[in-house]
């Protein structure tokens, strides 16, 4: 089972292919004027040009060939050769009774996707900057998955640059290194404390660094006797990280953000020398003013793209070099398909020196995929980056409680949830919060920056993530009246009525929003469908009888479309990282 349209789209592929046309040609889609018509197929006026011919005599060869068809209820040949196409109710009531898994067929694909969309860097504080690549590729990696992909998520945090040169130099300046290296990391308060400490250090060497050369320069030195694994410095190290690692996963857990492999810069160093010797090996990578680079230009380049340096002069690796020695790494171990980097769409000339680094040593065979899916800035109300009201950059755990205040201040406007004990009311809020997070973020396409607008996106109206979720609430509770009053509606035959059409017409649209979603790595085309659908059901709800039906097979149906139209909100909401209460 399929998608309707890709559906159709076989059947009327083949009636081009019997005209000797091209299969493809017979793309089906939803139309653009729900109006005139459910189906468009613009094939016509493409194989027409192809084949020199009049493209409406071209439309109505496909059209006879489709008239024995009894699927069609309207076949039309409209404008200069669109063919516009209606399907009759009882196909729709086959389609929808058929269904499975909500039309998704799985990806025949074998291979894994590894997927990078972590990022943070050890010893900070989460901020706002690691919200949307959380947030959009741990949603890519559920709708791959439901895909039938076999996805990795890794968090690559940032554990191997100069900032844990900063830190760890200030402990040692401070001669308090013991703070760390005696710490007893099974205990939870020592675990708090550290990570507090590491808040209030971190700024405060960063900033001495950033105005004494120095001291910059003594935290390049630590930062690679750090990375030759020297003492004390690597011991300092590995506990900042265990502790760092802990809280990370407390804040992704919170956000209800997963990931698989919990890996760092600092976990492929092992790779660097010998990936090194390899390009030297291969004469492309040498040594200019001291530091061994790779050229990356190619003939055609619009702007210079500057060569990537894989070891700086003094021994020390840098972003590109452990970027460079992951994907070595992750070829080795997981031999993917694809490699995709849902990373802030600012990095991506790093990307493209990376990408074409590896390229031109052939590290990866030419059919892996290695993709930047970049994305956008959240800005705040002033257009700027967000930051908190004082200017500074905001905590990621302030702004998920943030959203939870707000969440319940809207609850209690809206008189939700005013029925269930405090315990009950708290979890809702909480999934009312990160659905709005997560809604307003993943609403916009990828690339474009956005503005989180707190007021906004927690509202109950519009296109949001309450809304959303209370709409799937609403047919819940409908369905738990149903099944109160002992109705039993699952094996009812299904009843396709003009007042009903548009909602199966639009469960069969589900593929084609997730493979347009896959395809861009774009959840976005998700978030449209789940509104679109979320409306559409809105509106029928308001005009048609459902549990007060009279007819009592009409209701039946009904309910059992109902029961169709929650389940799959309920499963492309969770594909969205969203989990739906029980009740609100
Ligand atoms: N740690 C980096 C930063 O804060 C982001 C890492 C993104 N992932 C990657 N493989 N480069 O900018």
């Amino acid at each position: 089972m399929t998608s309707i349209a890709q559906d159709l789209s076989k059947i009327v592929g083949a009636a081009f292919e019997a005209q000797n046309l091209p299969a493809d040609l017979g793309l089906v889609r939803a139309s653009d004027r729900p109006d005139l018509a459910q189906f468009q197929c613009n094939g016509a006026m493409v194989a027409a040009k192809q084949a020199k011919k009049n493209p409406r005599e071209v439309a109505q060869s496909v059209v006879d060939a489709l008239s024995n068809n009894d699927i069609f209820s309207k076949i039309e040949i409209a404008g200069p050769g669109f063919i516009n196409l209606n399907v009759t109710d009882a196909y729709l009531k086959e389609y929808l009774t058929t269904l499975e898994n909500f039309g998704v067929e799985p990806t025949d694909e074998e291979r894994q996707v590894v997927l990078d969309y972590g990022g943070p860097n050890i010893a900070k504080a989460m901020h706002v900057g690691h919200l949307r690549a959380a947030i959009i590729g741990d949603s890519v990696r559920r709708i791959m998955s439901f895909k039938g992909y076999k996805t990795l998520g890794d968090v690559h945090m940032g554990d191997w640059g100069t900032h844990m040169g900063m830190l760890i130099g200030d402990y040692m300046r401070e001669d308090e290194q013991d703070i760390v290296l005696n710490a007893d990391l099974k205990d939870a308060a020592t675990v708090q404390s550290l990570m507090e400490d590491f808040a209030v250090r971190y700024p405060k060497a960063s900033g001495a660094a950033k105005a004494n050369s120095d001291l910059m320069q003594e935290a390049r030195d630590i930062t690679v006797k750090l990375q030759d694994k020297e003492e004390p410095y690597y011991s300092i190290w590995q506990k900042i990280r265990e502790v760092s690692v802990e809280g990370m996963k407390k804040t992704y857990e919170h956000l209800g953000v997963e990931f698989d492999l919990w890996k760092g810069e600092a976990d492929v160093h092992d790779y660097i020398d010998p990936m090194v010797d390899d390009l030297k090996a291969k004469n492309l990578a040498y040594i200019s003013e001291g530091a061994c680079v790779i050229d990356v230009a190619e003939d055609g380049d619009k702007k210079e793209l500057p060569p990537l340096i894989l070891k700086k002069s003094d021994g020390g690796v840098m972003y590109g070099t452990t970027d460079c020695a992951t994907i070595v790494e992750r070829v080795k171990l997981y031999n993917p398909v694809k490699i995709v980097y849902i990373v802030d769409q600012r990095q991506s000339l790093h990307f493209e020196q990376v990408f074409r680094a590896i390229r031109k040593a052939q590290i990866v065979s030419d059919n892996v995929e290695l993709t930047h899916a970049g994305f956008g800035t959240m800005n705040g109300k002033d257009g700027k980056p967000f930051k908190t009201r004082e200017g500074g950059v905001m905590r990621l755990e302030d702004l998920i409680s943030m959203a939870i205040e707000k969440a319940t201040a809207r609850l209690n406007d809206a008189n939700l949830a005013s029925e269930i004990d405090e315990a009950e009311r708290a979890d809702v809020a909480y999934k009312v919060a990160i659905a709005a997070i997560k809604f307003a973020d993943l609403q916009n396409q990828r690339q474009s920056d956005y503005i989180f607008d707190l007021d906004r996106l927690t509202s109950f109206e519009g296109k949001t993530g309450p809304y959303v979720l209370y709409q799937t609430v609403r047919i819940k509770s409908l369905l738990d009246k149903a099944k109160a009053q002992n109705i039993v509606f699952q094996d009812a035959d299904l009843i396709v009525k003009e007042e009903d059409r548009a909602l199966v017409l639009l469960l069969g649209q589900f593929p084609d929003a997730l493979t347009l979603a896959i395809g861009n790595y774009a959840p976005h085309h998700l978030c449209e469908y789940i509104f679109k659908l979320a409306q559409a059901f809105s509106s029928f709800y308001g005009n048609v009888h459902i549990l007060s039906e009279e007819n009592e097979a009409l209701r039946n149906s009904r309910l059992l479309l109902s029961q169709n139209v929650a389940a799959l909100m309920e499963q492309a909401l969770k594909l969205l990282g969203m989990t739906v209460p029980a009740r609100m």
